[in-house]
């Protein structure tokens, strides 16, 4: 067996909680092997939407394992707080819910230093979700970070001590005023809690259930053009959210990576700072953002709204190896008479080009236009079904991608999905 993985292609947001969500019945794992709090992973069903930030988006389906990969980096806190949000639902998490012991934690110094790092960068700030992901991945890199096998040790308290004084020192050196200690009653509240839970040896946990002949899906969290090594840096998250993530951020060799999904949307969003070649500040743009409901699912921010960018879904499905694809939010898109996406960069001495450059210089969009769809199908409705002119839009970026796309999605509940056949996961 191996391991499924799941990833966002564009700027995060794409949409990955609902389809891991309506896709979890086919696996009897579900991981995450990155990112953290900063995730928000909306599901919707029943008439109740769920954002989930750092449980895996199988949780609300019997009978499935979802565990914290050793590439999370896990706040107890947030932690706490989503599990106190889903008792009213009845799930059985403490059975469900896997920790890895290599998974790294976020200290609430580590939440304070990226409040502090973002306000000393001024101007040039990432737009961080400021949930002490670069802090705690530093500390990682590091190694200096404390593990979720840590809160298991007798002398957890004085490795917390040594960590947070380090932490407050720097945040003395920054000027920051805070008060550290309703922060660490809340820290050590959920560290209690945490230590009743399954707590694994995630790469063991895979191992054995992969030898069980177990399906499993790693679910990304972010999207590709935001990893750490390949995205726009400096503006990007502090992980590889690509693939290759999946590898180290579970523990399992490359070789073992199966299906490569790749979910999209109909068109760009981005939350922070950095270049976004198709960005629309015009009326447009407050179109997509109103009709698509664009505002972050964890911090609430508007979303910066633009057209299909071409050249990065290229990359990205190059840097992942995707070799099936899904199209979310075709409906937002009926709410225009034109649509446009881009195909090529202009780059600022003329040239005409399809590849992403690894340096932030300013690119113009090159727009192709397409008529849009004015009606969308309800969920029961085939592929086949679907209006022409959105057939004609999958095709031309079927043709563009050399990929096939699976699944389009046409409304936030599980049910308004379209799959293109019945065996493509399997298949
Ligand atoms: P994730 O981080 O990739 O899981 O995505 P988010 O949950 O942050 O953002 C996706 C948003 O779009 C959520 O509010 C979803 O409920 C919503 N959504 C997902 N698929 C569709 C769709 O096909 N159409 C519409 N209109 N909304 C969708
Ligand atoms: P999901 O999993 C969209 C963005 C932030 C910021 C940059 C760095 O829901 O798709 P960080 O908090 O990681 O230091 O922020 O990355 N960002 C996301 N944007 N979706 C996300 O997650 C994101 N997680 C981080 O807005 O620009
Ligand atoms: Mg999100």
């Amino acid at each position: 067996m191996k391991v499924d993985v799941l990833l966002g292609l564009q700027w995060g947001d794409e949409g990955k909680g609902k389809i891991v969500d309506y896709l979890a019945p086919q696996y009897q794992v579900v991981a995450r092997f990155q990112g953290g709090p900063n995730a928000g992973h909306t599901l919707e069903f029943d008439g109740i939407k769920h954002v989930l930030h750092q449980i895996p988006s199988g949780i609300f389906r019997d009978n499935i394992k979802n565990l914290i990969g050793n590439g999370v980096v896990l706040d107890p806190v947030v932690l706490k707080k989503e599990i106190e949000a889903l008792e009213k639902y009845h799930l059985d998490v403490k059975k469900n819910l896997y920790i890895s012991r290599r998974t790294q934690l976020i200290l609430p110094t580590h939440r304070l230093l990226d409040v502090a790092y973002e306000q000393a960068k001024g101007v040039d700030k990432i737009g961080s979700t400021l949930r002490g992901i670069g802090p705690a991945y530093q500390d990682k890199i590091g190694r200096t970070g404390l593990r979720i096998g840590d809160i298991l040790e007798k002398d957890f308290p004085s490795r917390y001590a040594k960590l947070s004084a380090r932490h407050e020192e720097a945040l003395q050196g920054l000027k920051f005023d805070f008060d550290g200690e309703p922060l660490k009653k809340e820290f050590f509240d959920a560290v209690d809690m945490l230590r009743n839970y399954n707590i694994v040896d995630g790469e063991y946990f895979i191992d054995e259930e992969l030898k069980k002949g177990m399906h499993i899906i790693a679910e990304g969290a972010q999207g590709s053009m935001l990893d750490v090594d390949m995205g726009s840096y400096p503006f990007v998250t502090s992980s590889n959210t690509t693939a290759a993530g999946a590898a180290t951020g579970l523990g399992i060799a490359p070789s073992r990576i199966g299906n490569v999904m790749g979910i999209f949307k109909a068109y760009c969003t981005r939350v922070g700072s950095g270049p976004f070649p198709t960005e629309l500040s015009d009326e447009s743009g407050s179109l997509l953002r109103e009709s698509g409901k664009e505002y972050g699912a964890t911090t609430g921010r508007p979303r910066r709204c633009g057209w299909l960018d071409i050249p990065s879904l290229k990359y990205t499905i190059m840097l992942n190896g995707v070799n099936r694809m899904f199209m979310m939010k075709a409906d937002v898109l009926s709410n225009f008479d034109v649509i446009y996406v881009c195909t090529h960069y202009k780059l600022p001495d003329g040239t005409i080009t399809q590849k992403v450059p690894a340096m932030n210089i300013k690119v113009e969009p090159v727009l192709k236009p397409f008529k849009s769809w004015k009606k969308i199908p309800s969920g029961a409705a085939q592929f086949d079904d679907l209006p022409e002119e959105l057939l004609q839009y999958i095709r031309f970026l079927e043709g563009e991608f050399d990929v096939p796309i699976q699944l389009v999605s046409l409304g936030p509940d599980r049910r308004s999905t379209i799959i293109r056949n019945e065996q493509f996961i399997t298949g």
